[in-house]
């Protein structure tokens, strides 16, 4: 065992009662030396060696030294392939399932089509009027390949009390420029001259908060009136409001997270801040502009007639103040001046992508077939594992315990991942299981995947026998809760069916910080599934008094409060995926976070202080 430790090998322990004949060859520490080193074992054990080798190929492929290496093929000793037939019996729930997600999907597909449309007017204002490009092509212009474009939250800010606001005013999402992921955040003014509503804070912030995660370097494209005055006690004053923007500005330039803006419209106010507080800036002449406050406030102000230009165009900013750094004619000039910005970054190549890997033995496009239309209609999860890994292949950690979680490795396009998957009720031997495995990817470094589909109702307790066993699953609950939240690996949270009550805490929901969360559109989100059994629940309490209507009126409201399209469009996840397209989605959050390992820059005190 010091030998292992002072090589920084890895080493197994062998039971050697269990493995008397295994131990006889090898005694009992068994450096794990890849394959050939198996080749030594008797036939007769070849189960055995079959796990020891997928055991030591996981724990050499996260091995540090291996990082940057492309990786091997898995061939046919890797891990065990699932059994992902479907059977019989399950063709009913199948048939309903499937029903279920292509209504949510259509709905999903119509919303997003309300969302990304524009009033003629706001189109022909910004194009014509203010002779500006619009905000999908500004990207399309800064990206190496704009297919490559991952965009974030497409559905917030659709239908709040305050109205639709589409995208939020503010495209967000990950891309790569000259080879880099990075975190793009764009308004778009023609949404109310891409003023800020509490939800685009709330998007922007959620973006920078995902460039710190995953220490993207960060473009902004600031086109923006400010704040929209009318809820200006909802964007100004607190914690996590505008101001927050700027602070989270100069926090991601301490961390050495470069950051640059090109002010490709009026920034107005306290939009102003972004550019003068980034590493490097770009004004556009004749349609970039800062100040704060324009024209019509100086002559309300003063009386003193002025215009864009002389009070904070592209050539006072140029060439007096010194708040920007280039200048540009076009804006096609500007975007091809962030690219070059880019090549200066010097923070790391985004590592190769020359991985092999198998496609699933089963179609993801099943998944639709497997995304539960509620509890009742959720399969073994091994079903969808079998749709989403690679070769269909996965190690199943602690299979005959706790089995209402599904925990284990497996790899998603050649990037090796945990497993953490709902299985049912999240019990006490499950919570237990599920903080040992979190505890041994957090070890081993290794991102974990949280497949969330908790149970719609809260535990009743009518025996003392019952009490204590509940009392038992909250306290391995919160063990769980606590390991995850201090596991200092990658994790994304997938919700496959319903993210209710205290479970989805322990299984990585919102406010356990995963690096990324999405959502099915079959998914619900709320405190409880109100659809049928809510009412048996609050009725059987004898302490809820509520009448027959009321208590209608509250799950009507309840069962709109908790679908995907609520959720996503308050900004409680980073997008509704399709089922069939989760594979693709893993893999790229996989690509995005592994950016992080080959970045050479370490954090420094001070952030960028421009002149
Ligand atoms: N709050 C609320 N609404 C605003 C707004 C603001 N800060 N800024 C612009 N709007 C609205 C306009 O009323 C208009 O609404 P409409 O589409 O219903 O007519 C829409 O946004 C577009 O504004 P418009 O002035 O027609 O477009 P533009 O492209 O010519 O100019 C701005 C855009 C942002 C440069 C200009 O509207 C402006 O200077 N706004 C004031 C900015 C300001 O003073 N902000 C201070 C915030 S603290």
């Amino acid at each position: 065992m010091w030998t292992c430790v002072l090589l920084r090998k890895p080493f197994l322990y062998v039971n050697i009662h269990l493995f008397p004949k295994l131990a006889r060859n090898h005694t009992c520490t068994l450096m794990a030396q890849k394959r050939n080193q198996t080749s030594v074992l008797k036939n007769s054990w070849t189960l055995h060696t079959t796990w020891f080798r997928g055991m030591a190929d996981l724990i050499q492929d996260n091995a540090t030294l291996s990082h940057s290496k492309s990786r091997k093929s898995k061939g046919s000793w890797s891990f065990p392939v699932l059994d992902g037939s479907i059977h019989p019996e399950q063709i009913d729930t199948i048939e309903a399932n499937l029903r279920n997600s292509e209504a949510c999907i259509q709905r999903y597909l119509e919303l997003l089509g309300k969302v990304y449309q524009r009033e003629e007017r706001d189109i022909l204002r910004h194009t014509q009027d203010n002779h500006k490009l619009l905000v999908r092509d500004r990207l399309r212009l800064v990206l190496d390949n704009d297919d490559d474009f991952f965009e974030l939250s497409p559905l917030a800010g659709y239908d709040l009390p305050y109205g639709t606001i589409s995208n939020a005013g503010c495209l967000t999402g990950i891309g790569k420029i000259c080879g880099m992921w990075c975190m793009l955040i764009a308004n778009d003014a023609t949404v109310k001259g891409g003023t800020f509503y509490p939800i685009t804070v709330k998007k922007q912030l959620r973006a920078q908060n995902i460039a710190i995660m995953n220490r993207l370097p960060t473009v902004y494209l600031v086109d923006s009136g400010g704040a929209f005055l009318p809820l200006q006690a909802e964007i100004f004053p607190d914690q996590y409001h505008g101001g927050r923007v700027f602070y989270n500005i100069a926090l991601m330039s301490s961390m050495k997270i470069p950051q640059v803006a090109v002010v490709c419209g009026s920034c107005v106010a306290g939009a102003a801040y972004c550019p003068s507080m980034v590493d490097e800036s770009i004004i556009i002449d004749n349609i970039g502009s800062m100040f704060l406050a324009g024209p019509p406030l100086v002559k309300a102000a003063t009386g003193e007639d002025i215009s864009v230009e002389e009070l904070g165009g592209a050539i006072v900013h140029s060439r007096v103040s010194g708040g920007v750094d280039y200048i540009t004619s076009t804006e096609e000039e500007a975007y091809e001046r962030v690219r070059n910005v880019a090549m200066t970054f010097n923070c790391g190549q985004c590592p190769g992508e020359s991985v092999k890997y198998d496609e699933p033995l089963y179609s993801p496009e099943e998944l639709k077939n497997l995304a539960p239309q509620n509890y009742e209609c959720s399969l073994d999860v091994k079903l969808i594992l079998s749709r989403l890994f690679d070769g269909s292949r996965f190690q199943e950690f602690k299979a005959e315990y706790g089995t209402t979680l599904v925990t284990g490795f497996a790899h998603v396009k050649g990037h090796l991942i945990g497993l953490v998957a709902s299985n049912g009720e999240l019990t006490h031997q499950a919570s237990l299981k599920g903080s040992n495995f979190v505890n041994l990817c957090s070890h081993r470094n290794i991102p974990i995947l949280f497949l969330l589909n908790t149970v719609p109702k809260a535990s009743q307790c009518t025996s003392l026998a019952q009490a204590e066993d509940l009392g038992r699953r909250f306290k391995a609950q919160a063990c769980m809760m606590a390991t995850i939240a201090c596991a200092e690996v990658p994790k994304i949270t997938l919700v496959i069916g319903g993210c209710f009550g205290n479970d989805s805490y322990a299984m990585c929901g919102r406010s356990f910080d995963p690096n990324f969360l999405f959502l099915w559109p079959n998914a619900r989100v709320a405190l409880v599934d109100c659809r049928s059994p809510f009412a048996d629940f609050l009725e059987e309490d004898e302490n809820f008094c509520m009448d027959k209507s009321t208590l209608k009126n509250l799950e009507k409201k309840l069962e709109n409060e908790s679908t995907a399209f609520y959720s996503s469009a308050r900004l409680w996840d980073d997008g509704v995926i399709l089922p069939q397209n989760s594979r693709e989605v893993i893999a790229k959050c996989l690509a995005i976070i592994k950016q992080k390992e080959s970045q050479t820059l370490t954090r420094q005190q001070q952030p960028i202080l421009r002149m």
